[in-house]
């Protein structure tokens, strides 16, 4: 479903991505794991072209592009075949929950206002907050605004979910609420790749994970491989952080 190859970016004379080559196959989850700094977002962001790749290729549904000489045809293919879940929810603010998604589908998607309005509902239902469906960011919780930007990705149909650290600004009692509805949309088999620093989430749910270090990928396997036996130093290093949890959760 989702081949980078090769995949490079520098900011300045910085190298920030070195080199960056993976596959998600149709239905998977992969987590993305590692320090910090290390590429994790700028990798995602690559992928549906937030940033632009300096070099390297991408196969997204069946079709390969060249990073360095993407049409503006290419552009578009490739941003509608993404949606991303951001960190900080990013969400419209003077917009309400329902018209944040229903906005995508009309300007981006080409969807008439009822067909963007059934589609909203239907997915603002699967994540619980068809009673919040009027209300805008500001009246919603940090858990409330997330499941507006999950429904909002699930609205779009993509081919593949990028999620940014979908839970890392959300007070700790709406963690759980928010990675149980990425597991379901993983049970459904939804493409997706996660940066996520919630282990114990990675090996319940990733088919496969990715340690990224310094912009190089350091390891990749199984959930259980990469945390239980890393063997790059740089690997090994990130997990010693989190050597209590480990422990107790492998
Ligand atoms: N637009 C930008 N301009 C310049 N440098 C950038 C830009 N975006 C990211 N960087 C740098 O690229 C490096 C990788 O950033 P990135 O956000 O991908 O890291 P990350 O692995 O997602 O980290 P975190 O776990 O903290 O989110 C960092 O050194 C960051 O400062
Ligand atoms: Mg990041």
């Amino acid at each position: 479903m989702l081949k980078v190859r090769n995949l490079n970016k520098s900011f300045g004379d910085k190298v920030i991505l070195n080199d960056i080559s993976f596959d998600v196959n149709k239905g998977e989850t992969v987590a993305i794991i590692g320090p910090s700094g290390s590429g994790k977002s700028t990798t995602l962001r690559c992928i549906n072209l937030m940033e632009k790749p300096d070099s390297g290729s991408l196969t997204l549904a069946g079709k390969t592009y060249d990073y360095a000489a993407l049409s503006k045809q290419d552009i578009s293919n490739i941003r509608k075949s993404t949606a991303m879940v951001f960190q900080n929810f990013s969400l419209y603010e003077n917009k309400t929950a329902i018209q944040n998604i229903t906005l995508p589908l009309i300007k981006g998607k080409g969807y008439s206002k009822k067909d963007a309005t059934e589609e909203a509902l239907k997915q603002l239902e699967k994540v619980g907050l068809t009673e919040w469906k009027d209300h805008y960011p500001a009246q919603l919780s940090g858990g409330q605004q997330q499941r507006v930007g999950i429904a909002r990705a699930l609205a779009l149909k993509p081919d593949v979910i990028l999620f940014d650290e979908p839970t890392s600004a959300l007070d700790p009692e709406r963690v759980q609420g928010i990675l149980g509805i990425i597991k379901e949309i993983s049970k459904q088999r939804i493409t997706s790749v996660i940066v996520t620093h919630e282990l114990e989430f990675a090996l319940d749910v990733a088919d496969r994970v990715i340690l990224i270090a310094d912009g190089i990928i350091v390891e990749e396997g199984s959930a259980r491989e990469v945390l239980k036996n890393p063997k790059d130093p740089r690997a090994i290093k990130f997990l010693g952080h989190f050597a209590d949890k480990l422990e107790y959760i492998i």
